[in-house]
């Protein structure tokens, strides 16, 4: 069996992380938990396994990879979190009898890549990934795909998972969203939308990506199909297959930005309890005074034009 090397980038730390050895007592110590620990997977608390986004981008991830949509391939996880999306498909080509090329993890936070190694280690990966491959990497997903070419020599043909943050600027914790240098050329058209990450993100894996690869997203029904489908388009993309399904509004997320946005509502982004439509002012305003509303969310499975 081959020897798992994890290449791990976080600023400061390669030498603590790069071997199983050392790296998983060290994760261990960045996130302040016990050796033996016998919890099977640690979740970051900002978005729980059971959140409704969560629980859909992990249905699409079941369904790719029970049609034998991530066999042999790599996974990149963009903005990787606790690595449950990768964790769950590199089980299912582990019980389908194939084999992973590898797990690349990207995330701005690095106690998340932490959480991602040890979660993922806890699936005894050194026997999962024949070529025994794991690279985790702290940074920008944006920046870190412009610099694919330094660290990897050939495109990316694998599976892409992507469920980045999309309010303006304010969102919660697990939304940690960085203005980074990468995002400012789409600023323009995405910034209204929230989408500035996301579209930036998009075109630059577009850029690396071959025909093969496939990138599952998730993307927020708070803004009208239309401008969905234009961001997957413009950056590249075509739609392959997707699931949808309805969730209740994250009480703290703000979405007054939403108001300038009333020339776009095509009268489907919001619902109330019996599932009748809101505009997004009426929607806005019961939103701020604690009253619960209701938005649909997609995970889009989509391929390279
Ligand atoms: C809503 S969580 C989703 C986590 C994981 N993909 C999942 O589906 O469970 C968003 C993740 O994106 C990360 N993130 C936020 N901004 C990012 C950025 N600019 N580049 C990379 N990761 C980012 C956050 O730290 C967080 O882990």
């Amino acid at each position: 069996m081959a020897q798992s090397r994890i290449d791990c980038w976080v600023p400061g730390r390669e030498k603590q992380l790069s071997r199983l050895a050392t790296g998983i007592p060290f994760a261990q110590a960045m996130l302040g938990i016990n050796t033996q620990t016998s919890i099977n997977h640690i979740e970051m608390t900002e978005f729980p396994i059971a959140d409704p986004w969560s629980q859909l981008m992990q249905q699409a991830t079941r369904r790719l990879a029970e049609a034998g949509g991530c066999d042999y391939k790599t996974l990149l996880g963009l903005g990787i979190g606790d690595g449950r999306n990768e964790r769950i498909a590199a089980n299912i080509v582990n019980s389908r009898g194939a084999h992973l090329e590898g797990i690349i993890g990207v995330d701005i936070d690095s106690r998340k890549l932490a959480l991602a190694l040890k979660n993922l280690h806890n699936d005894n990966f050194d026997g999962l990934l024949k070529k025994g491959s794991i690279r985790l990497y702290e940074g920008d997903a944006t920046t870190f795909l412009n610099s694919w070419n330094n660290h990897q020599d050939k495109p990316f043909s694998g599976v892409a998972f992507m469920c980045l943050p999309q309010t303006k600027g304010m969102g919660t914790s697990s939304d940690v969203v960085n203005a980074d240098e990468s995002h400012k050329p789409f600023e323009q058209d995405w910034d209204k939308y929230g989408l500035s990450l996301n579209a930036a993100t998009l075109s630059s894996l577009r850029n690396i990506a071959s025909d093969e690869a496939t990138t599952l997203l998730v993307l927020s029904g708070r803004l009208p199909e239309k401008i969905r489908k234009k961001l997957i388009n413009d950056t590249g993309w075509q739609i392959n297959d997707s699931i949808n399904g309805r969730v209740k509004q994250d009480k703290d997320t703000p979405l007054d930005w939403m108001l300038e946005l009333k020339d776009i509502d095509d009268g489907t982004l919001f619902y109330d309890e019996q599932g009748q439509s809101l505009p997004i002012t009426e929607a806005v305003n019961r939103h701020n005074q604690g009253l619960p509303i209701y938005h649909d969310v997609y995970v889009y499975q989509i391929q390279p034009k």
